[in-house]
């Protein structure tokens, strides 16, 4: 299950995160990053080279199993985006462990930049989530997230994302356009990405089940998350 894609991917399906932290980085000296399941946290390791100190970043995983410091830093040294000499002057991420759908342990306002790649089909409470990087993001701060994750699951399970008024199903991408710190973007590509940007967000909704595709057939991956409108 994790993979290690790393910047490039990046590039298509999150947009340009360096150009994003050069931007902040002119409004202040550290830029503190949050990535979202990063497995050995690749595209974390490529921006500690690339802005060095001027970054702190920390990654949150399912599990150490999933990536922990050793994987993330053996799989850097392996594909040589450092060697044995930066690893003596570069501050590494910090890579941590718990559910991104449940309470994200930082402050509020104290994230300038949160990105998840292929992650959050993965997550129980995914709206959770979202409303949490709301709350996390700094003033200025800025995230972006996978929209259209392409888990190898049977087509009944999708989306993965349900959100049920009464009878009626609403469609997720047009609900969530409607909360104002929320956009979806369409990078150069045509890929479509959700960018987050700080502000109050409750999407009003309940968690009614889950259903982990995982244990049905042991080649998918991909949890369906089914919400109801609160009276
Ligand atoms: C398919 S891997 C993707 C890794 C990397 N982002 C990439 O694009 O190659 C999924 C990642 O999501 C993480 N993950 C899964 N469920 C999670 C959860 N509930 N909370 C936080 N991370 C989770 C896993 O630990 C793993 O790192």
């Amino acid at each position: 299950m994790t993979k290690t894609r790393g910047l490039k991917e990046a590039k298509k399906k999150l947009g340009d995160l360096e150009k994003i932290i050069s931007m902040l980085l002119k409004k202040k000296k550290k830029v503190k990053i949050f990535e979202s399941g990063p497995g050995y946290g690749k595209i974390m390791m490529e921006l500690t080279k690339k802005f060095g100190n001027k970054v702190e970043i920390i990654g949150m995983n399912l599990k150490p199993s999933h990536g922990n410091k050793k994987i993330m830093v053996d799989f850097a040294l392996k594909e040589k985006i450092i060697n044995k000499e930066d690893l003596k002057k570069i501050k590494l991420p910090k890579i941590i462990f718990g559910d991104a759908g449940k309470k994200l342990p930082f402050k509020s306002g104290s994230i300038d930049l949160v990105y998840s790649q292929t992650s959050t089909y993965l997550y129980k409470d995914k709206i959770h989530f979202y409303e949490e990087v709301t709350r996390i993001l700094s003033k200025k701060g800025i995230a972006r997230i996978t929209l259209h994750e392409n888990p190898n699951i049977s087509k009944e399970f999708l989306p993965l994302l349900k959100i049920q008024d009464k009878i009626k199903q609403i469609h997720f991408e047009k609900f969530i356009k409607t909360f104002k710190p929320i956009k979806i973007i369409k990078l150069g590509n045509g890929k479509k990405v959700i960018e987050v940007k700080k502000g109050k967000l409750n999407f009003n909704l309940n968690l009614k089940s889950t259903i982990n595709t995982h244990n049905i057939n042991k080649k998918w991956f991909g949890i369906q998350s089914i919400y109801d409108v609160k009276k």
